[in-house]
């Protein structure tokens, strides 16, 4: 059995664990939400570099043999600085523009994601490796990581934040849209709602990441699977409001 530390700047990182989860589930997981300062999102990189670096000593000091950074703004602003510093491997998050860019029909790929991961240098770079051959429409899920951090991922608000920010994906012309922040996956029916019956396809990274995963926990030899007496386990730590998380975990 391994101990696995995963953060997020808020609960979003639950989706990925979700999927972790599937492919793991005998570990030990510690599970960081950084919610008393989520959103990241718009956070000078800086601050967001210095509360990576508190939440894995935080995870270190709690035995966690890999770190996944399970929040796209975080990976994009700290991912290298934390490779550099720490000596534990790190699994990051990526945004689907690959698979995406394979899977379009139209040749317009809609991406949803946090004003930090758009702008960041890691997100242009694979924008320029992936999607050369293809359009890239690009909209900040304004409001969608609020309506996940306060439990409103469906109803008539959830419903009107999706649609403005999933318009413009559409009027583009995107017919596969990437989720680009950990937090969005939570609402997920209520954007496919949103596209009004058109055939879109959504790709949510997390299984991809998973797997990645497990090949690098393979390469490091860190042990996994059923130990004699032992099995899954969270501990679940919040900075913010505790007793969201375990809400939202609860509903899992
Ligand atoms: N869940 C995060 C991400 O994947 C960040 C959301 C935020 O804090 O703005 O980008």
């Amino acid at each position: 059995m391994a101990k696995i530390g995963i953060f997020d700047s808020g609960v979003g990182g639950l989706s990925v664990f979700r999927e972790i989860r599937k492919v793991l589930p005998e570990e030990e997981y510690i599970y960081y939400s950084d919610s008393a300062n989520c959103p990241y999102g718009e956070k000078p990189v800086e601050f967001i570099i210095d509360r990576c670096r508190k939440i894995t000593e935080f995870l270190l000091e709690n035995g966690a043999e890999i770190i996944v950074v399970a929040c796209n703004t975080a990976t994009a602003a700290a991912i290298k600085t934390l490779r550099e510093e720490y000596p534990i491997r790190f699994i990051g998050m990526e945004p689907a523009i690959k698979p995406a860019a394979q899977m379009t029909r139209t040749g317009v790929v809609g991406v949803l994601a946090t004003a930090g991961t758009l702008k960041s240098d890691k997100y242009l770079r694979h924008k320029e490796k992936y999607a050369s051959d293809i359009r890239i429409a690009e909209h900040v899920g304004e409001g969608f990581v609020e309506l996940v951090e306060n439990g409103k991922t469906s109803g008539p608000e959830a419903e009107s934040t999706v649609q403005r920010s999933l318009e413009p994906l559409l009027a583009a012309g995107a017919d596969t849209i990437v989720l680009g922040c950990t937090h969005y996956p939570f609402l997920i029916d209520t954007i496919r709602k949103a596209a009004q019956g058109r055939d879109i396809t959504i790709i949510d990274p997390a299984p991809a990441i998973a797997k990645h995963l497990v090949e690098v926990m393979d390469e490091e030899g860190i042990a996994y699977g059923p130990d004699s007496g032992k099995s899954f386990h969270i501990s679940l730590h919040s900075s913010g409001n505790q007793e969201l998380l375990e809400s939202i975990f609860g509903k899992l």
